[in-house]
């Protein structure tokens, strides 16, 4: 275990790693700090060859201690899919989709939930809860039943219902609720003290952008450790955007890629894109969203705690967010699902018209490596499309 303690994403505040905690005393996400130096004595780009087929590959930069409490259902290394068909409709040569709906419980909520719940097993957590917009409710509901704990669900009353059944069929306590995420969040907060609760809500423990942050390693590993140009990412709280950040930072720490990154566009939806204004309005923080709706439901989070740092990636990497209509990316799904064969989530489709507005602004050269992440499947939003 290389862990070395956790450090607050705002102020720096140090804390000791081997206990449960949530948020910073001053309210923000705190993140995982390793001893590289000391991993990168067995963890070297060559000796992936022959690891197991999940993220539990880059286990030296995961941060369970005891192999027992590893969770898996078979999590991660997903599919990066050359879209030749979709590359041609647009004029691009090197188009990707990272198929993220094959994971366990269709999207890649699995990734985050599988460390996280693996260490709030190994960490004494009795109790879990979440607030979700559905998929994440969906992983949690599955790697709790696998560590044997009790899960306790809040999602709002218009979740596709997917997502409700599975968290039913996987043996969660299910509550809906009539608002949104932000509204269940709330609820969480103030019973989480007397109902004995550990809160896994994103970014609010530090271990689901830990396991996000391997979407960042596979692509590395898959592009023989040439970072694509670009990448499209369909972003509510913003996790796995951060979580690949910080996967290139420590990759090029351990001496595995040089410093150049991708340019990191966020896509959200019209009805929600907090992000794109306070992007577009040089802000720091996350727009006001006083009416959130689209049916793009993991998009529909109005105000993530981890705002500031996916702000600040943008600005980094040269990137850029773009938010598009709901009737552009349930067509998306359509066009994607015609052209390659992958039923995308409506969330993961949204990254093609968003990628259109891009081409059509001239940012993006024929022949640059763009990857789209399809963060689900469509199987889970059957309404949407009725
Ligand atoms: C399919 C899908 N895509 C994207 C998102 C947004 O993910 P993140 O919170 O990591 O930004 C969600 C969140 O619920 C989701 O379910
Ligand atoms: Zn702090």
């Amino acid at each position: 275990m290389n862990v070395t303690h956790l450090y607050c994403s705002s102020c720096g505040k140090e804390y000791e790693a081997r206990k449960l905690v949530n948020l910073c005393v001053c309210g923000k996400p705190l993140l995982v700090a390793y001893d590289l130096e000391k991993a990168a004595r067995t963890f070297t780009r060559e000796s992936l060859a022959g690891r197991e087929n999940s993220l539990w590959r880059y286990r030296e930069v995961l941060p369970i201690e005891n192999e027992k409490n590893v969770l898996s259902l078979g999590e991660g290394m997903t599919p990066l899919i050359k879209a030749d068909r979709l590359a041609a409709m647009l004029g691009l040569s090197n188009l990707y989709i990272k198929d993220e709906g094959v994971n366990p419980t269709g999207s890649f909520k699995a990734r985050g939930m599988a460390v996280a719940i693996s260490m709030a097993k190994e960490l004494g957590a009795r109790k879990l809860a979440v607030p979700s917009a559905g998929n994440a409710a969906g992983a949690l509901a599955a790697y709790a039943a696998k560590a044997g704990l009790p899960a306790f669900i809040f999602m709002p009353n218009d979740t596709p219902k997917a997502n409700i059944v599975e968290c039913q069929q996987t043996g969660a306590h299910v509550t809906l609720i009539d608002g949104l995420i932000t509204d269940c969040g709330k609820i969480i907060a103030e019973r989480k003290e007397q109902e004995g609760w550990f809160d896994v809500s994103t970014l609010k423990e530090p271990y689901r952008v830990e396991g996000k942050k391997t979407m960042g390693y596979e692509l590395g590993e898959q592009l023989n450790w040439e970072l694509p140009d670009m990448i499209l990412y369909p972003t509510g709280g913003g996790t796995g955007l951060i979580g690949m950040w910080k996967a290139f930072d420590e990759m090029e720490r351990l001496g595995w890629i040089g410093s150049r990154r991708p340019r990191m566009v966020t896509v959200q939806a019209e009805g929600c894109a907090p992000i794109v204004k306070a992007f577009a309005a040089g802000a720091s923080a996350g727009a006001d969203v006083p009416d959130a709706h689209t049916v793009a439901s993991g998009l529909r989070v109005p105000k993530a705690v981890g705002d500031f740092i996916m702000l600040d990636i943008l600005r980094k990497s040269g990137g850029t967010a773009i938010s598009v209509t709901d009737s552009e990316l349930v067509a998306a799904v359509k066009e994607i699902g015609a052209a390659e064969g992958i039923f995308a989530a409506p969330e993961g489709a949204a990254c093609l018209p968003a990628l259109r507005t891009l081409i059509k602004r001239g940012e993006i050269e024929k022949d640059e490596r763009i990857v789209l992440f399809n963060t689900g499947t469509g199987v889970k939003y059957l309404e949407v499309f009725a």
